[in-house]
């Protein structure tokens, strides 16, 4: 039988996610995922590896639509990746709509840098 893949990834309810807060989804081949929630209840997934050294931005804090980074402190757009102010680069972002109270993830965006064997 042959089932089609889903496009989107149910990665759980948003309450599993406090305000300002952030948790990590692993990908199997590729690069750790994070997710934040915004004070506003927006939530946001990026690679969780910042533009300048790969610090986790997870373990960042969390203000209006961008987070900085733990390490040393560049600050990133949680909507575009981008570093802002004076600093350059930019960390991928992934696709999220929320479905009945879940957290959906865009399947491709989150497996785009996963070593996938499909045989
Ligand atoms: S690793 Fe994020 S600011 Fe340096």
């Amino acid at each position: 039988m042959n089932y089609a893949l889903p496009e989107w990834l149910d990665i759980g309810p948003v309450e599993q996610l406090p305000a300002l807060g952030a948790r990590t989804l692993p990908v199997q081949g590729g690069d750790e995922i994070a997710i934040f929630r915004t004070a506003t209840g927006k939530i946001y997934a990026l690679v969780n590896k910042c533009p300048h050294k790969a610090g986790p931005l997870s373990q960042g804090i969390v203000h209006d639509t961008t987070v900085t980074c733990p390490l040393h402190n560049w600050r990133i757009s949680l909507v575009t990746g981008k570093a802002l102010g004076d600093d350059a680069g930019c960390v991928p972002t992934i696709s999220v709509k929320i479905v009945g109270g879940r957290i959906m993830l865009a399947r491709a965006e989150a497996l785009a840098g996963a070593q996938v064997d499909v045989a």
